[in-house]
């Protein structure tokens, strides 16, 4: 994997730029997986996020049409929980930015799909990330990915489950604007980054940042 060497504030880091993956599994086209973050671009990033981490449970924020579950869940042997409330806030800038328009039905057969493959080790909750405080508990989930709203405020909820929850690493998507803001106003001093991943050849230095919580 090429890596550049990057430096924000002070911080340095390597940003990975994953080759693209051709070998695109059956089932993933057999259950027509669809989504934002695409088996090609990302499965060897997805791949190289879960031998760094090595998790067993992971916790998701935007399921979408599942793609990015998918790997997680075909890529490792974790059990993944991915929440997603399958709307968008009118207000979802990000949303409107990349023309993410929900289709109810299609995300709903994607799940039942993705729970009659992998059985107990998915599960999904049909809720919006700030309501997660609720059904979830300390030190169960190790990895946290942040892939729902993209607006700050959210973010800002979104990272703070890993303080709450004790969740040792989050790899957050779209690191840009609010995402960026949000991090380097709120977190840089808990979450030390590991390394920055640019996927999407979408012109952005860093799509995706892997981060680590200095207190779990
Ligand atoms: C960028 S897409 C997720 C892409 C997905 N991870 C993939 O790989 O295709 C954003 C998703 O976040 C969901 N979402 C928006 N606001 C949310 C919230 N507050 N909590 C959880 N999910 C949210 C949307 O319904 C949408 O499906």
């Amino acid at each position: 994997m090429n890596t550049i060497k990057h430096k924000i504030n002070n911080i340095e880091f390597d940003i990975k730029c994953p080759e693209l993956n051709e070998n695109i599994p059956d089932l993933y086209n057999k259950l027509e997986i669809d989504g934002y973050s695409h088996w090609r671009p990302c499965a060897n990033m997805i791949e190289d996020v879960i031998n760094i981490t090595k998790p067993n449970r992971i916790l998701e924020i935007g399921f979408f049409l599942g793609s990015s579950c998918f790997q997680w869940l075909y890529l490792s042997n974790a059990e993944v929980s991915s929440c997603d409330p399958i709307y968008c806030k009118d207000d979802d800038i990000h949303s409107k930015i990349h023309n993410i328009h929900i289709d109810k039905p299609r995300s709903f057969l994607t799940i039942n799909n993705l729970c009659r493959t992998f059985r107990d080790r998915f599960k999904f909750l049909l809720m919006d990330s700030i309501a997660l405080n609720r059904y979830i508990s300390a030190n169960y989930f190790d990895l946290l990915f942040v892939d729902g709203c993209h607006d700050y405020h959210h973010i800002k909820k979104d990272i703070e489950l890993a303080i709450h929850f004790n969740i040792k690493y989050v790899l957050l998507d779209d690191f840009q604007k609010d995402v960026y803001n949000c991090y380097f106003d709120n977190f840089s001093d808990k979450f030390e980054i590991i390394c920055g991943y640019q996927t999407k050849n979408s012109g952005n230095l860093i799509d995706n940042l892997l981060l680590k919580n200095k207190n779990a």
